[in-house]
């Protein structure tokens, strides 16, 4: 194994490698994963109504509202927000004076954006910007009326802390490739590398998911940390022993969010994936980060953005799980899909090829009651390694798959949807008790959370 830089807090190599990863992969990013946001529209609507029902009853300062979505990816949030307050708007009170400002740090994912068809339909009503989240230093103070931002403070600076004995040490990370394993000449490639050359190493074959990551822990003092006194109040809390992440990116963009809003505002609304409360904090064995593809994620500290956006001065903050926020919207409770396929009494002992024909089934179940109000159909490729005969039963079942039907494995469906095609799936060998039992299992303490910050 071969060290591709040295030791260094996780921060410095998570930010590094991230910045790699959307810079070279741009919208295949979402081959390596997807996001409640990423082609499913029950948030973005969630959060149109929301927006709509308190705009209608205000006047933006200087005669336009102005929206910012922060981390953007392929832009469905910002074009299923814009057609869905288009839609409620019937008397215009809002939308014609709405502006939505599509920030990223990637170019080749503003490209991409600014290419979605669905948020073409808007042209005139969006531009977008090319930023770094936790900077935005091209933006005056005080001029926008709500921020969004979804998935995004995961890829931001995060440090893990771990207390031991009332003492705290940092994590520091180092990536490792194979002797064998380099994409170019080594000396070559490590120049790319850490000068994150991303023309070049855009072209080397698949390397970011070859890294193997070492992991150390030292003595470190918070005093010199972002939010030192908040943080310290709250390390107070924390379990022996156990990686906490702190997200210091997050931080800084609450911060910009305090100083970019203008009076008349609708706050700062996130969702990501994380700790919702100290218990969960505190849970033993619990992940605190994820690689996907290549990218380094962390979890977030929910619990610890509350305290910073009250030592920022927001006093209005709400936090809930992101379901519960889309249920509220929908009246009814829900659920993702994954969670559905998930309480499949056989789930458990199914081949990855087994479960893609489950999860493919159970749409299609779906579609005979879900009207999806865009069009566009599921693609669901047979994943790498599945047999010949299962290739072609995924290849036949998506084919069936309807062009108006469930937009993704992870988008919400109603408790009423799902026992409206109860037929079908009990089929393919759900049982009701477990439908039900779906939704009553408690949260797992890595969950999906909104985060609202008002002033
Ligand atoms: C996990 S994706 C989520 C995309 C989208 N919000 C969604 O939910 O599908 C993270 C997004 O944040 C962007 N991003 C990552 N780091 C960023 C930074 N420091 N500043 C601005 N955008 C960033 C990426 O380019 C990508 O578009």
């Amino acid at each position: 194994m071969v060290p591709l830089g040295d030791f260094k807090p996780s921060d410095f190599w998570q930010t590094h490698i991230n910045s790699i990863f959307y810079g070279i992969k741009g919208t295949q990013i979402h081959n390596h994963f997807q996001t409640y946001a990423s082609l499913d529209h029950r948030l973005a609507h969630a959060l149109a109504d929301d927006f709509y029902a308190e705009a209608r009853r205000r006047h933006p300062e200087n005669k336009i509202w102005y929206l910012q979505e922060w981390g953007v990816g392929n832009g469905n949030l910002a074009a299923c927000f814009l057609s869905r307050l288009r839609k409620v708007d019937s008397d215009d009170e809002v939308y014609p004076f709405v502006h939505y400002i599509l920030c990223d740090e990637s170019a080749e994912i503003l490209k991409a954006a600014r290419a979605n068809p669905h948020l073409q339909k808007h042209a005139g009503k969006f531009s977008t910007v090319r930023a770094h989240a936790e900077h935005l230093d091209c933006f005056r103070p005080r001029c926008v009326s709500k921020i969004i931002s979804n998935e995004i403070w995961d890829d931001l600076s995060t440090k893990i802390l771990l207390k031991h004995q009332g003492l705290y040490y940092e994590e520091y990370l180092c990536p490792f490739l194979d002797a064998d394993a380099f994409p170019a000449d080594k000396d070559e490639f490590l120049e790319q590398f850490n000068d994150r050359n991303l023309a070049k190493l855009a072209r080397l074959p698949h390397f970011l998911d070859t890294i193997h990551w070492e992991r150390d822990f030292q003595r470190v003092s918070l005093d010199d940390w972002p939010f030192a006194k908040t943080l310290q109040e709250h390390a107070e809390n924390f379990a022996d022993e156990i990686p906490m992440p702190v997200n210091i990116g997050a931080f800084s963009t609450i911060a910009k969010a305090k100083e970019l809003l203008a009076p008349t505002n609708f706050g700062y609304t996130g969702f990501d994936y994380g700790m919702k409360t100290v218990e969960d904090l505190n849970q033993e064995g619990r992940p605190y980060f994820n690689l996907y593809g290549g990218q380094y994620t962390f979890m977030v500290n929910f619990p610890l953005l509350e305290n910073v956006g009250r030592a920022l001065g927001f006093t209005e903050i709400t936090r809930e799980y992101q379901n519960q926020f889309v249920e509220k919207n929908l009246g009814s409770a829900s659920i993702s899909v994954v969670d559905l396929v998930q309480c499949h009494p056989q789930v458990v002992d199914m081949a990855p090829w087994d479960k893609d024909i489950l999860m493919l089934g159970s749409i299609n179940a779906l579609n005979t009651v879900y009207r999806n109000p865009y069009a566009g159909k599921l693609n669901y490729p047979a994943a790498d390694g599945t047999p010949k005969k299962q290739r072609k039963q995924i290849a036949q079942l998506a084919k069936n798959l309807s062009s108006r039907g469930v937009p993704d494995t992870v988008a919400y469906v109603t408790k009423e949807e799902i026992f409206a095609a109860l037929k079908p799936l009990r089929k393919l060998g759900y049982r009701e008790k477990d439908v039900h039992s779906a939704f009553q299992s408690p949260p797992p303490p890595i969950s999906f959370v909104h985060i609202q910050f008002g002033i």
